[in-house]
């Protein structure tokens, strides 16, 4: 695991967001998968200026997100896709077909689970970004017995209620979601993790310096032979 420690939430955007602009230089045909929350913003705010400017095009790349909301409304403000939408997918000339979610309104949630796994074999994930839950989750895989190994449906943890519910003002916040699991996690050929800011600096110490066990998901990461963690000061204060 390949640590990397810079001053601030900036700093990561930039740095992780110049990973991708190369990764997808390099192979335009890229499958990327991505994450949403608070934490990617600078990272697809950098991604898409540099389309703007002319650097890079992701006509041909192929995006699967880690998760989506129960029983949320796809054009609801806080669904994911609506956030991935406007933080990174309208302001560049990725194609609506070349982007996947967890449809978290399916009347038949384990068949939507067993169609997304499918298409993430078939499509293999070259680079996974991800965030980490003030509990050490990834995706909204939360502390727990056993590492999951598929997508599956989750309910919440009191944890990422709290985190979370501050974005939703109209609607409650759903305590169900749909997510990828830790073992789909772990087939990306690539992964990187990114945290920023004091409340995750528990997540980080329990996921550097603390056993790998399901009860901090994120620890899984010792075990990928090609993990990047990039976090800021504040984040790595108590490593
Ligand atoms: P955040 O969420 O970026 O909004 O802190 C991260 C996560 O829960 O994975």
């Amino acid at each position: 695991m390949k640590v990397i420690i810079l001053d601030n939430a900036q700093e990561i955007g930039k740095a992780a967001g110049q990973l991708f602009v190369d990764a997808v230089k390099e192979n335009p045909e890229i499958v990327l998968g991505l994450a949403t929350g608070a934490t990617p913003i600078p990272t697809y705010e950098y991604m898409y200026k540099a389309y703007e400017k002319g650097e890079v095009s992701f006509k041909n790349v192929r995006t699967y997100n880690l998760d989506e909301y129960v029983d949320l409304p796809k054009e609801d403000k806080n669904s994911y896709y609506t956030f991935m939408h406007e933080q990174l997918f309208n302001h560049t000339d990725i194609k609506e077909e070349n982007v996947h979610f967890l449809n978290g309104n399916a009347e038949d949630v384990d068949a939507e689970c067993l169609r997304y796994d499918e298409e993430l074999r078939n499509a293999g994930i070259d680079i996974q970004l991800l965030g980490i839950g003030r509990n050490g989750h990834i995706g909204f895989n939360e502390p727990s017995e056993a590492f999951t190994k598929t997508s599956f449906k989750v309910q919440l943890t009191d944890s990422t209620i709290e985190a979370n519910s501050k974005y939703f003002d109209e609607n409650p916040m759903p305590h169900y979601a749909l997510t990828m699991g830790v073992g789909s996690i772990m087939t990306a050929k690539q992964v990187v993790l990114i945290a920023t800011g004091k409340e995750k600096a528990e997540a980080m110490a329990a996921m550097i310096n603390g056993d790998v066990t399901p009860q901090c998901p994120a620890s899984i990461l010792h075990f990928h032979p090609n993990a990047v963690i990039f976090m800021d000061k504040d984040a790595a204060s108590l490593l």
